[in-house]
């Protein structure tokens, strides 16, 4: 057996001496980051999940131990006792262990290494495709450590604050069947009911309502939800929610819990102040305002209305528009006409077409007159309304679209973003949370020409639209809440519809017969009719929130061991075809005709 595992237990991490350990004889184990050979002195980095510390050899001193040091290499997993002494000069301002480097007396192999496919540092060289498939050497790079580190603290500060907080935490089936959320599902086939699938849950929706049912109160847990939809940069297959629901609650109840649990992690991860309570926008203030449901409030540039202003003008696009029941909205960009030339305009053109836009009339405030191509159509009486509307000053650029709004919000929106990133407004140190309240029950779904639930069809409407179920359902509002950290949404939640005629109404709007409703969520239906408690509650993006926490740029870079983009694991190869046999067993033929591709 190892001396070092039996004898010399470990008694620091590499990452923790410091210059108060200068005289001391340590043990550490970690991996060998770096070896320098300097004029016949060996330099080591040894690396472990606290950090890195150097090792001093020479040959000098030193000779047996230094010749051993020599065979290192690359990621060999070793252990070292030795002093600890001061860098003296030497000393690198740069690294938390930096005024102090260990000389070692006894050294032991663990194991060697192979050559790693790709140099670990913080910044790698690799294509990710290669990272991905060695994933377990990808994770030795601190900035991945660092994440994953941050990752497993939130949760440790989540529980502990919602277990305060009077919150049980219970788990919840992962065979199951359907859940509301609308994505596709992951199916699994049962081998013991042939023909039947289990799907995997899309969130823990209606077992959490019936824990409310149950008088269980208050429930939370960190749990993995799975949908199979079109993957980006913020999104995976199965990805994890911190899930809550509560009884006898309003919405403002919720949120006021959810800022507190945000305010107590952002202190515990980065030592800051957000205080509650966080700013709140209605949904169609923050469409109107910032052309999105998830707005970035770190920058200004808003969008303003300008339909009244050219409700008659000459510039026909303008004033048909709004004949038709359209909205013309623009954005100022103050000094634009220095800051954006006519070729950057052209690609914010092509930009807003991309979102359904016909175009983007702009013009550019002159110190007394407008310039570019819509100037001539716009007159006196109408120039000095819309300045007066956009707060316009000479040098200004000012940019519209109209259109009708489903296609004015995206597009504004969706450059107003891109403005921002080419005019680097974002203060990428600034966290503004805000919450955006009062959606829409439903949204109509053209291609299916059919009304679609915006959160879920277990949200209740307001109060006040309890009683209007029966007029516009276009029109109804919702006790839903989405909170939106930095153009990110964080979590979304409602308030639940708790009485059984209220949720069947719900289910017929959608175009659900009671069958339909019956063979898809009886069981709740049927709870509701069993004392069911006022309820509510949210889910967390936990890996969302982590990317915004830790500054990543995409979400793989905050979970172990992440998919593709193409809803694979590389290194796990995962899927995978299975053999016959297995297929037999239970139940399935395939019917793809190639083997598909894994990637
Ligand atoms: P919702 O569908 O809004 O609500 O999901 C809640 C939060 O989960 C995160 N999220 C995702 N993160 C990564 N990858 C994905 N594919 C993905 N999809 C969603 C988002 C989102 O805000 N049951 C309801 C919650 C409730 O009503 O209580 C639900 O799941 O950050
Ligand atoms: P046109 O008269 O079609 O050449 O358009 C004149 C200017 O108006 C061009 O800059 C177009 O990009 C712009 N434009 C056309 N349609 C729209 C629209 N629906 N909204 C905003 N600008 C438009």
């Amino acid at each position: 057996m190892s001396t070092f595992l039996s004898e010399f237990k470990r008694t620091h991490m590499c990452g923790e001496l410091r210059a108060s350990d200068i005289g001391s004889t340590v043990t550490i184990m970690g991996w060998v980051a770096k070896h320098r050979d300097l004029g016949g002195m060996v330099f080591i980095d040894l690396r472990d999940r606290a950090g890195v510390a150097q090792l001093r050899f020479d040959p000098d001193e030193a000779p047996e131990i230094s010749e051993q040091a020599n065979r290192l290499r690359s990621e060999w997993c070793i252990a070292i006792r030795g002093e600890v002494v001061s860098r003296g000069e030497n000393t690198n301002p740069d690294m938390p262990t930096g005024e102090v480097e260990v000389v070692p007396h006894t050294l032991e192999v663990f194991s060697s290494a192979k050559t790693p496919p790709f140099v670990i540092r913080d910044e790698p060289d690799a294509h990710e495709d290669l990272l991905l498939k060695y994933r377990y050497l990808d994770l030795r790079r601190r900035p991945l450590q660092e994440a994953l580190l941050t990752r497993s603290k939130v949760n440790g500060i989540t529980r502990q604050y919602l277990l305060e907080n009077g919150f049980a935490e219970f788990e919840t089936p992962v065979l199951t069947r359907s859940t509301p959320e609308g994505a596709r599902d992951y199916l699994v086939p049962s081998r013991i009911h042939p023909g039947q699938f289990y799907a995997l849950p899309q969130s823990p929706q209606i077992f959490k309502q019936l824990l409310m049912v149950s008088g269980f109160d208050r429930y939370f847990q960190i749990v993995k939800c799975f949908r199979d939809e079109d993957l980006r940069a913020d999104r995976q297959p199965e990805f994890t929610q911190i899930d809550m629901e509560l009884s006898f609650v309003t919405a403002e109840d919720v949120m006021e819990i959810c800022e507190g649990l945000m305010s107590t992690i952002f202190q515990g991860v980065h030592g800051l102040d957000v205080e509650p309570p966080f700013e709140r926008l209605t949904y169609h203030e923050s469409m109107r305002r910032f052309g999105v449901d998830n707005p970035d409030l770190r920058y200004g540039l808003e969008i303003d209305d300008v339909s009244e202003d050219v409700a008659n003008s000459d510039f026909r696009v303008f004033s048909a528009t709004v004949e038709n029941g359209g909205v013309v909205r623009g954005l100022r960009v103050e000094n634009g006409d220095e800051l954006f030339s006519r070729k950057d305009i052209n690609g914010f053109e092509d930009l807003v077409k991309i979102y359904g836009a016909k175009g983007l009339a702009w013009v550019k405030v002159k110190e007394d007159d407008w310039s570019g191509p819509i100037a001539k159509f716009i007159g006196a009486d109408e120039r000095a309304a819309i300045a007066s509307t956009m707060s316009a000053a000479p040098g200004d650029l000012l940019v519209f679209v109209a259109d009708q709004e489903d296609v004015v919000c995206p597009a504004l929106g969706n450059l107003r973003k891109e403005m921002a990133r080419r005019l680097d407004l974002i203060d990428k140190s600034e966290f503004r949370f805000c919450w955006i309240t009062d959606f829409p029950m439903f949204e109509y779904d053209k291609e299916n020409d059919r009304l679609q639930a915006m959160h879920h069809p277990f949200t209740s409407p307001t109060v006040e639209d309890l009683e209007r179920l029966d007029g516009d359902p276009l029109a109804l509002n919702t006790q839903a809440y989405d909170l939106v950290l930095n153009g990110n949404e964080i979590g979304g939640g409602s308030i639940r519809i708790h009485s059984q005629d209220v949720q069947q109404k719900i289910f017929e709007l959608l175009g659900m017969s009671e069958e339909e409703a019956r063979a898809k969520f009886g069981f709740l239906l049927d709870a509701l009719e069993y004392g069911t408690p006022p309820h509510g509650g949210i889910a967390f993006g936990v890996d969302r929130l982590i990317m915004l926490l830790t500054g990543a740029d995409r979400i793989r870079q905050v979970i172990a061991f992440p998919k593709t983009t193409r809803a694979a694991d590389l290194m796990a190869e995962a899927p995978s075809d299975i053999d016959d046999h297995q297929l037999r067993e239970l139940h399935l033929k395939s019917t793809a005709k190639e083997k598909p591709k894994n990637q």
